[in-house]
């Protein structure tokens, strides 16, 4: 699995999920802009990965900006590296994500499958230099989108498209005939507290501590959704949700611009959009991949 990633608590989390799972079996993780800047993301999950004792999967940097917008940050003051720090050494001055990327898709051809939890600009910068790579790719998995509901960075736009609108319609539009969505409207609802992450803040001893420290750091606990753990889940276990299937698009003009809405169904593959997922067991699983990560974190 390939994973393309902005540095976001929630990426940690999907991250620290992925490490705890030997069916993830990851080969590459990039980083790109979007919650904060691309290279301090990079830093990040490669400390994640590090915490996790997931030392040998490469990390690299990937798109500093949008394809066509100008640079917006959505954290640009970083909570997760004040959180777990980002010193990683790992991340290779000479490795870019998307080379990285085409790389992994070359190698296990036909088996690889790539989850973006960011901006899509990596992946649309591998169709821009590979444009068969649809053929090459197994399976990919997009958290992003608000399909039926509003959108978090606009009235009607999610944060992942919004950063990079032009990227994602080039993703929807490229032919990946295994294209799942886990849009918002599903993430939302799997807040910290729904899924039992307070239970790890609750208890006691150095596993209490390090839970209360990681969740509380978020002033609305219960509101703090965990949208990218949610997409690893569910490319982990596809069967925990159930799909819509119809094409999408990405409105580029206008005050909607970064909204998805359907497209013509002959001009589009269409896209396996989840929705109704059984996320009871969720919390266990990261409670357990969170406690080894963290914990360790509190030792040094
Ligand atoms: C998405 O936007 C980012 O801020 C989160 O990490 C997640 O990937 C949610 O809209
Ligand atoms: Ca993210």
């Amino acid at each position: 699995m390939a994973v393309d990633q902005d540095g976001g608590v929630d990426d940690a989390f999907a991250l620290a999920l992925l490490a705890a799972d030997p069916r993830a079996a990851l080969v590459a993780v990039g980083s790109v802009h979007g919650n904060v800047e691309a290279e301090r993301a990079a830093r990040s999950a490669a400390r994640v990965l590090d915490l996790a004792g997931e030392h040998s999967t490469p990390v690299a940097c990937g798109a500093a900006r949008p394809l066509v917008q100008p640079l917006r940050l959505a954290h640009p003051r970083d909570p997760l590296g004040a959180l777990i720090g980002s010193s990683s050494a790992r991340v290779p001055a000479d490795v870019d994500a998307v080379g990285q990327l085409l790389a992994a898709a070359r190698t296990h051809s036909g088996r690889l499958s790539v989850l973006t939890l960011g901006p899509l600009t990596n992946l649309a910068m591998a169709l821009q230099r590979a444009p068969r790579l649809p053929h090459l790719v197994h399976r990919v998995v997009v958290m992003g989108g608000a399909h039926r509901i509003s959108g978090n960075a606009t009235a009607t736009a999610e944060s992942n498209i919004w950063h990079d609108p032009d990227a994602a319609e080039i993703v929807l539009g490229a032919g990946f005939a295994n294209l799942t969505l886990v849009p918002l409207d599903l993430t939302r609802e799997g807040t910290a507290v729904r899924l039992g992450l307070h239970h790890l803040a609750a208890s006691g001893g150095l596993r209490g501590r390090v839970g209360r420290s990681l969740l509380a750091h978020r002033s609305r606990l219960p509101a703090f959704a965990i949208h990218d753990a949610l997409a690893a889940a569910i490319l982990l276990d596809p069967h925990l949700a159930t799909y819509e299937h119809r094409g999408l698009r990405v409105l580029l003009e206008g005050e909607h611009r970064g909204r998805i809405v359907p497209a013509d169904p002959v001009s589009r593959l269409p896209v396996a959009i989840a929705r109704d997922a059984d996320l009871s067991g969720l919390g266990i699983r990261l409670c357990r991949a969170l406690r080894g990560p963290v914990a360790a974190r509190w030792r040094e």
